[in-house]
């Protein structure tokens, strides 16, 4: 059956950052077979355009922000659907002052900053909104790049409490990954375009924690681990009073 006629992000409104990296291009594909309404988040002002399987090369609708200036996002957020927070780097072997500046900057707060912003927005009663925060398996195991780990495992122990706020009015997923080739990860094992369509399948499934990877450890470590973030995290902190 026609993907975009079964997908419930067909007609969708789905931003992704980090929209020109491999897994960018591959999520954006993917939500276009799904019959979604593509949206490339950039952080530099080129244009996006996608190449189809018949060569044919198909322009996509971008958006230039800048990771600090993520305010100056919120009117567009405020259009879409479905926003993946996907744009990230890796510092590799680095342990100076300006590679944690950076990577704590780039992996964990701005992603942060957008997390907050969909959080922000106001409820849309029968139409809620989704937010896919792409942290990685280096949550739970090693990336052989510390400060990638420390950036990422951050970004997911902050969504993991601050989720507890999103209730019914957002609906949150992370993204937990293997490696996959990109310039990130030139020896990722699996391909973005697999992952990207794995990602999208266990989504449209319902599935808060989409996990896509060859690791057995990942499959058994990230459910455990959030789980039991989620019953500290309940157990000792509360939400504010409005
Ligand atoms: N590759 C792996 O093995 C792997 C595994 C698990 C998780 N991940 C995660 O998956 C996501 C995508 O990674 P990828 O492998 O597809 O990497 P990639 O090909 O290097 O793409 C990352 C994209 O992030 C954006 N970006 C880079 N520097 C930025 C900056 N300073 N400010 C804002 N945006 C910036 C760029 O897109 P634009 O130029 O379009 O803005 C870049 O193309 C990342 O969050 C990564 O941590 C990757």
């Amino acid at each position: 059956m026609d993907a975009a006629a079964t997908s419930p992000y067909a007609g969708r409104r789905c931003g992704v950052t980090g929209a020109g990296g491999a897994l960018g291009r591959a999520l954006l594909r993917s939500l276009l077979e799904a019959g979604a309404d593509p949206v490339a988040l950039r952080h530099g002002q080129a244009a996006l355009s996608l190449e189809l399987d018949d060569g044919s090369s198909q322009p996509i609708e971008t958006v230039a922000w800048a990771v600090g200036e993520e305010e100056a996002l919120a009117p567009v957020l405020a259009g879409l659907d479905v926003l993946v927070i996907n744009h990230g780097i890796n510092p590799l072997g680095a342990r100076d002052a300006e590679a944690l500046r950076r990577s704590l900057e780039v992996n964990t707060l701005s992603a942060l900053r957008l997390f907050e912003l969909m959080l922000a927005l106001p409820p849309r009663p029968g139409r809620p909104r989704e937010v896919w925060v792409n942290t990685s398996e280096a949550e739970v195991s090693p990336a052989f790049s510390p400060l990638y780990e420390i950036s990422k495992r951050t970004l997911g122990e902050l969504v993991s409490l601050r989720s507890l706020d999103a209730d019914g009015s957002c609906t949150v997923r992370r993204l937990v990954l293997g490696p996959f080739r990109s310039e990130l990860n030139p020896y990722g094992v699996m391909r973005a375009e697999g992952v990207a369509r794995a990602v999208l399948h266990q989504a449209a499934a319902g599935r808060r924690l989409v996990i896509v990877t060859p690791n057995p450890l990942t499959w058994l470590l990230m459910p455990a681990v959030e789980a039991a973030r989620q019953l500290y995290y309940r157990a000792v902190t509360r939400r504010r009073d409005p």
